[in-house]
């Protein structure tokens, strides 16, 4: 296809591609409850968790531990602690949303996170991202860049903090 060409041609930056992750799953979750289609924004919803939680996967399996390594120590302790927040709350909210998706419950979780996320993903864009094309070294980065293309999140997987 031609856009795919094009895009191979113009591939994104590491920084880039996560920043776009989160801008992604931020509009899933920012969907829900603005007047469209319930059972297409209960569908948005759970993607977006879905989506969450395989990019706080990538995060602490094919990016966090180079940035350590590169002496980022704390700011990944941070990131790691707010994965397991979060990693809490998308818990709660898959559950309210089994139950009932029109739970007012559903809301006040999605506000929680929408919180999290604001905070958590303005730190890793503004710290840690920037370092993803340098701390990375080509196998690293490949291994990153090719689970962004398409790698999946093993189904009994929880991140490091989730306890
Ligand atoms: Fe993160
Ligand atoms: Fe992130």
């Amino acid at each position: 296809m031609a856009e795919a060409a094009a895009s191979a041609e113009a591939a994104p930056s590491l920084a880039e591609a996560l920043e776009r992750e989160h801008h992604e799953i931020d509009a899933g979750i920012e969907a829900f409850g603005t007047g469209g289609a319930p059972e297409a924004e209960r569908e948005a919803l759970v993607a977006a968790i879905a989506a969450l939680r395989r990019h706080i996967y990538l995060e602490e399996e094919f990016f966090f531990p180079a940035l350590s390594e590169a002496g980022l120590v704390a700011p990944v302790f941070v990131m790691l602690r707010e994965h397991g927040q979060m990693w809490r709350t998308l818990d709660a909210l898959t559950l309210e949303l089994r139950a009932d998706a029109g739970n007012p419950e559903v809301r006040t979780l999605i506000r929680e996170l929408t919180v999290q996320l604001q905070h958590h993903n303005g730190k890793e864009e503004q710290i840690l991202y920037p370092q993803a094309d340098t701390a990375l070294d080509g196998q690293a980065a490949e291994r990153l860049r090719t689970f962004l293309a398409d790698g999946e999140l093993p189904g009994d997987w929880v991140c490091q903090r989730a306890g």
